[in-house]
């Protein structure tokens, strides 16, 4: 293998996906026409990053990425005429990438690989520090490759489905005519949206009635009907036909859906609702917490997506917990796939929490509700809609 990924510090920290990483270095050699070269990638805390900086660079300070190349000043074509095939090391401070993943809100693999692809043009012989015209170059050619990479993976875009409720929460607030959800779901997918989300509660603290079997005839894009697992319910969707279902579970007290199904404990339950909303030729999905346990009864009893809940995610106080969160929420929906589930994700998203959550190419399809229609009341829905689509668009093209 020409790519030899080493780790010099604890990695227990990080939601450090090595093997995406090697298939990543492994196309960039590929993409740089060297593919028979080595290149070593060394992992390593801020403490060791600092030393070499200092020895080396005479810097004492830590940085993100450290280039050694092993033909010191040859450029691409004098790489060819060398007869080791080796590149050289490229040493990347984890402690370093975590951070600038928080401030360019980006996911912690998107650093890592935008850090790999700017360490690997280094041991190429590009180098940014030369002049500007070499910054130029350097720069130019990143460009080209992200560019590159992000056309590989377009075909994986996720889309934005928008929940509604709460535009009927403020019309139930009056017991009133306005505002209208059937028009809030028109505006949304006129800015882009790709769905439409809508709960139908047992106590109709939002939807109504009227509200599902108006929106089944006016939305454009896909319905997906939110609902519990409840007799009355299930013949409402098997009448309207939504091009989804999606069973949560429901308590009269809660002020939202707090946690993700429990299908191990109901699975004769939830696996006779989908089996019923099947014979109806309704896809079903199940809003599950990041469970490996539950994702897998989801497979066993029929489902055909899983909801991976966000919410803890976006609640998490600090930002280890958050990234924790992430981590679970990323192999939870890796294993999903690897099942065959298809996969969706929400709850408590927002336009500083989502961009982690879209970069990630096992997701579909995105549900944000409240942090939208709450923007709308400031900026209006279109606005707010837009806005939120750029960064779910921007999360996937950013790697
Ligand atoms: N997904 C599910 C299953 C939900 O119950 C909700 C809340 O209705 C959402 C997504 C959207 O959550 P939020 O309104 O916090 O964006």
């Amino acid at each position: 293998m020409p790519t030899h990924i080493t780790t010099q510090c604890s990695i227990d920290n990080y939601p450090l996906q090595l093997h995406k990483l090697e298939r990543l270095s492994n196309w960039l050699l590929k993409e740089c026409a060297v593919p028979d070269h080595d290149v070593s990638i060394v992992l390593v805390d801020d403490r060791l990053i600092r030393e070499l900086n200092n020895n080396y660079r005479k810097k004492d300070t830590p940085t993100n990425v450290l280039s050694f190349p092993f033909s010191e000043g040859a450029d691409l074509s004098s790489l060819a005429q060398i007869p080791v095939k080796e590149l050289g090391d490229i040493v990347i401070s984890l402690e370093t990438a975590a951070r600038e993943a928080i401030q360019f809100n980006h996911t912690f693999h998107q650093r890592l690989s935008w850090l790999l692809i700017h360490g690997m043009l280094h041991l190429q012989g590009f180098d940014h520090e030369r002049s500007k015209s070499d910054e130029k170059i350097m720069f130019s050619r990143e460009q080209e490759i992200l560019a590159k990479l992000n056309k590989k993976r377009g075909q994986q875009m996720n889309h934005l489905a928008i929940n509604v409720d709460h535009i009927a929460t403020i019309r139930q607030a009056r017991g009133i005519t306005e505002p209208d959800p059937v028009a809030a779901a028109a505006i949304c997918e006129l800015a882009g949206a790709a769905g439409i989300v809508i709960h139908l509660r047992e106590d109709r603290r939002h939807i109504q009635d009227r509200d599902v079997y108006l929106l089944r005839e006016t939305i454009k894009t896909k319905m997906n009907l939110e609902m519990g697992a409840n007799k009355a319910i299930i013949k409402i969707a098997l009448e309207v036909q939504p091009d989804l279902v999606t069973l949560v579970p429901e308590k009269r007290q809660e002020l939202t859906t707090e946690g993700g199904l429990d299908i191990v404990t109901q699975k004769k339950k939830i696996a006779k609702t989908i089996e019923k909303l099947g014979k109806g030729l309704i896809p079903v999905s199940l809003f599950l917490d990041p469970d490996k346990e539950q994702i897998a009864v989801a497979s066993e009893i029929g489902a055909t997506f899983v909801e991976l809940h966000t919410g803890r995610y976006c609640d998490a106080f600090s930002e280890q917990d958050q990234l924790h969160e992430f981590e679970l929420i990323e192999e939870a929906a890796e294993y999903a796939v690897s099942l065959g589930l298809r996969v969706n994700a929400g709850h408590g998203l927002n336009y500083q929490t989502t961009a982690r959550i879209a970069a990630l190419e096992t997701i579909e399809e995105l549900s944000i509700g409240h942090a939208i229609i709450a923007r709308a009341a400031f900026t209006g829905l279109d606005t707010a809609v837009r806005d939120m689509l750029k960064i779910v668009a921007s999360a996937k093209s950013s790697l």
